[in-house]
């Protein structure tokens, strides 16, 4: 097995067999300092678009684990809609064509809103 590092947007359909993505959907968004929602639709396109049916992906991402408060969304984006919920994650991540193995969140401390999910999955045909 080969482990590639490098620019994720520079990989071509069929190059690879795997992703690792954690903490990365916003290479495939808009700049950061348009400060938009997080485009988890762009990212999960961009994935599905290098892989074929079975290959598989570990993605890792920023979620809202409850609303967020003003003091959440302060140093971020400056929005409520930055982040998905686990709950919109999962069925965003399944309505583009990949199958769940499994997912779960960590809480990145607490008093925050915000968590990381992690979701493993196959690309489907
Ligand atoms: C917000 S950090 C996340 C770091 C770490 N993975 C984590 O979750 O804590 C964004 C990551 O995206 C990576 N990155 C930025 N542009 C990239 C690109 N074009 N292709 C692949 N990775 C990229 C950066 O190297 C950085 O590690």
């Amino acid at each position: 097995m080969v482990f590639q590092v490098g620019d994720a947007r520079a990989i071509s359909a069929g190059e690879v067999d795997a992703l690792i993505v954690v903490g990365a959907s916003q290479i495939w968004g808009q700049p950061v300092e348009d400060a938009q929602p997080l485009d988890y639709t762009a990212a999960l396109t961009a994935m599905r678009a290098m892989l074929k049916p079975g290959d598989r992906v570990v993605y890792g991402e920023a979620i809202w684990s409850a609303p967020p408060t003003p003091e959440a969304i302060a140093p971020l984006a400056g929005r409520v809609d930055e982040y998905l919920s686990l709950a919109a994650l999962v069925e965003l991540v399944e309505g583009h064509g990949f199958l769940l193995a499994d997912f779960g969140e960590a809480s990145l401390g607490s008093g925050t809103s915000s968590s990381r999910a992690s979701l493993r999955a196959w690309s489907t045909n």
